[in-house]
Parts: structure tokens; C-alpha cells; sequence
């Protein structure tokens, strides 16, 4: 079963060719990524319009270039699969909207995805996982830690109740003067700092349960840096040191009572934790999350470096599994821009007409 996967729900464009055999081992036939950063750069951040207007810009070449990458043809497709949420509506528009019409087109069925589920599910390809495992999704948008439990089946054990850890690393980095995207220019600059000359705060580090929140420490960086400007280079080293070493510890105490509720739950099943979104290329959270994960008899699976940001190997893969169920959309199939992996989990915060914000 092959499937092409079509991701636009942020600034990143993409398109990629998958293959799923009759056992459930996945190949990836092709994966083309290409970020908006440049459009972008200027604003320090995502601006929704531009992110829009710019996939409109390249998606049917990346499309063409994906199937001639991985050498198929339209016929030999078995589904289109594209993310239709949740995201930033106009990028839903333009990939959902280019993925339907390829179906139309080739007379395909349509998936639409779910790009959490995608992030969630990208450990079965790379690792061939069986459910059930827990998954911590950490990106510029969402923070949370699910209960994989089947293809559709999630339930969501904890989320941020206000920013994204993605969006804790983008704002500290624009704070301190550092480019955009802030997480890998924070981690970089994190390397030559002290990590134990700021004390950060913890938020809800010793109340039950698995959510997160990271305004607080976000305020606490901005009070430290103007407690100590005008910031030297060693000061910023040092301030995005503390700051990393934090959300590292904040997040491995997540992981470590996680992996403990999911021993309780399901005693002889081995514990394993994904980790997967962008944020999870950072090299501290990532050593916290594997420590988290020994201590708790289990392991950590990590993506790989390409994978683990937006791209459409996922989405891909995603329609995949999903189309090996039977589980494929009609074409007029709604974009969804609020889109819980697990619809009855209670929304944290901005429950406004669209839905939960998170
Ligand atoms: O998954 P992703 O590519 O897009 C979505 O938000 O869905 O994640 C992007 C986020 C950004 O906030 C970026 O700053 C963060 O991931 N990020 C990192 C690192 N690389 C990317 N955060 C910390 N350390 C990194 N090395
Ligand atoms: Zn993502």
C-alpha cells in the first residue's frame, strides 16, 4: 500500500511517498520538507497569511517532486492522505484542498489527518512499535502526554494549560535576541552556559497529574534577564542554559510519573515513551526523557532528527494505517483547525466558538 502525504498546517510545506507492506513495516519512499523561515524571519514568527500564500506557492511542484522521488505513479497509489487540522486554516486549506483534488484526480481515496495522530503514530514507522505506548508531543503548538492505545485511540493524560514548550523556547529566544526559530537558537546557545547560575521557576512541579505550564518560567526568564542587562553573550549563554536545564527537569518528572501510571495500568507490558514534534530534537529534554524512561524500566524512542518536526512522511504514514482499517474521508471532508486527539478530555483553556485552544 502506497500513500502520498500532504503537510501544511504550520510553516512548514510538505510532501512525502510512503509504503506500508502487509505486515506493518513502513518504508519511506520520499520526504520533502521545504520551511518557510526566510517569509517568516522577519516577523519573529508564523505569520498565518504568509504561511498560506507560501505553501500555495510550491505545494503542486513538492507534490510532483515527491512522486517522482519515489519513483511511482499516481495509479499506483492506494490514498491521498493530507492534514486537515489542527492548524492555521489557511495552510489547512491549501494541503487538504491540493490532497483532495490529487484523489479526485487519480481516483483515490482521501484521508484526512489528524497532525497530532500523525506525530503520534510516526514511531510505528520507524520503529515498528505496538500499541499501547505513551507519547509526549512537544512542538511550537502543542504539549501533551497521550495513551496511545490503537489507530483513533488516544486518551490524553496531560497538557500545557497555557504556552507550548515550543512557543516557551521561541519567546525566551526573542526575549534574549535570538533568532527565530528560538528552539534550536536557545539550545545552541545553552551549550557554553552555566545551567545552575539562574534559579527558574517550576511551575506545578509538585501538584498530581500530568500537566504543564511554562508562562510563569517565561516571566522569570524576562525578570532575570532585566535583573542582569545589559546581557553580555556569557549572560544569554548562561540564561538560555538554566532555562533549557529547566524545562528538561520539568519535563523528565512528567515522563518518570507517566511511565509509573502506565506500569500501574497495564502491568506486563513493557513501558515505552515517544517523543515526537520539534522540541524533541533538543538534545537535553531528549537525555531527560531517556533517563526518565531507565528509571522506570522502560525505554525511550525518539525520532529521528528529520522526523521529528513537522513533514509529511507522517501524514503519510498516518493515511496509511489509517487506510488499512478502511478509515478514509469523503471529499468534503471538513478542515478542522481545533482537532483534540482525545474528544473527551475536558478543554483547558480557550474554549471559544472554534473549540479548545488546547
Ligand atoms: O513540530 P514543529 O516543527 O512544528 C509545530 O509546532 O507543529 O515544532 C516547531 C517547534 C518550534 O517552537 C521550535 O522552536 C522548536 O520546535 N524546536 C526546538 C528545537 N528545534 C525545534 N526546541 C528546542 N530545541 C530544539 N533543538
Ligand atoms: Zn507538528
Amino acid at each position: 500500500m502506497i500513500v502520498l502525504g500532504i503537510e501544511t498546517s504550520c510553516d512548514e510545506t510538505a510532501a512525502a511517498v510512503v509504503r506500508r507492506d502487509a505486515g506493518g513495516r513502513g518504508t519511506i519512499l520520499s520526504n520533502l520538507v521545504r520551511a518557510q523561515l526566510a517569509e517568516h524571519a522577519p516577523y519573529g514568527g508564523v505569520v498565518p497569511e504568509i504561511a498560506a500564500r507560501a505553501h500555495v506557492a510550491v505545494l503542486d511542484r513538492l507534490v510532483a517532486k515527491a512522486m517522482a522521488e519515489a519513483g511511482v505513479r499516481y495509479a499506483d497509489l492506494g490514498a491521498v492522505a493530507a492534514t486537515a487540522g489542527p492548524g492555521l486554516v489557511g495552510g489547512l486549506v491549501v494541503g487538504a484542498t491540493t490532497g483532495k483534488a490529487v484523489a479526485l484526480a487519480a481516483g483515490k481515496p482521501f484521508v484526512a489527518v489528524n497532525h497530532l495522530e500523525a506525530h503520534a503514530l510516526t514511531a510505528r514507522l520507524t520503529d515498528g512499535l505496538a500499541f499501547p505506548y505513551l507519547a509526549l508531543l512537544v512542538s511550537g503548538g502543542h504539549t501533551q502526554i497521550l495513551e496511545v492505545r490503537s489507530v483513533g485511540d488516544y486518551a490524553r493524560l496531560g497538557t500545557t494549560i497555557d504556552d507550548a514548550l515550543g512557543e516557551a523556547f521561541d519567546k525566551t529566544a526573542k526575549l534574549l535576541g535570538l533568532p527565530y526559530p528560538g528552539g534550536p537558537a536557545v539550545e545552541r546557545a545553552a551549550a557554553d552556559g552555566d545551567p545552575a547560575r539562574f534559579a527558574l521557576p517550576m511551575p506545578l512541579h509538585d501538584r498530581p497529574g500530568l500537566d504543564f505550564s511554562f508562562a510563569g518560567l517565561k516571566t522569570a526568564v524576562r525578570l532575570a534577564a532585566e535583573r542582569a542587562a545589559p546581557l553580555s553573550p556569557r549572560d544569554v549563554a548562561d540564561l538560555c542554559a538554566s532555562f533549557q536545564a529547566t524545562v528538561a527537569a520539568i519535563v523528565g518528572r512528567r515522563a518518570e510519573r507517566a511511565l509509573a501510571g502506565f506500569r500501574a495500568r497495564r502491568p506486563g507490558v513493557e513501558p515505552v515513551l515517544v517523543v515526537a514534534g520539534g522540541v524533541a530534537a533538543n538534545g537535553a529534554i531528549r537525555a531527560a526523557l531517556a533517563a526518565a524512561a531507565a528509571a522506570g524500566g522502560g525505554r525511550l524512542v525518539a525520532a529521528p532528527l528529520a522526523l521529528c518536526g513537522d513533514n509529511a512522511a507522517m501524514v503519510a504514514w498516518a493515511g496509511a494505517e489509517r487506510l488499512a482499517l478502511g478509515l478514509t474521508d469523503p471529499l468534503d471532508a471538513p478542515i478542522r483547525p481545533r482537532w483534540p486527539l482525545d474528544a473527551a478530555a475536558a478543554p483547558v483553556h480557550g474554549g471559544g466558538r472554534l473549540g479548545a485552544r488546547a
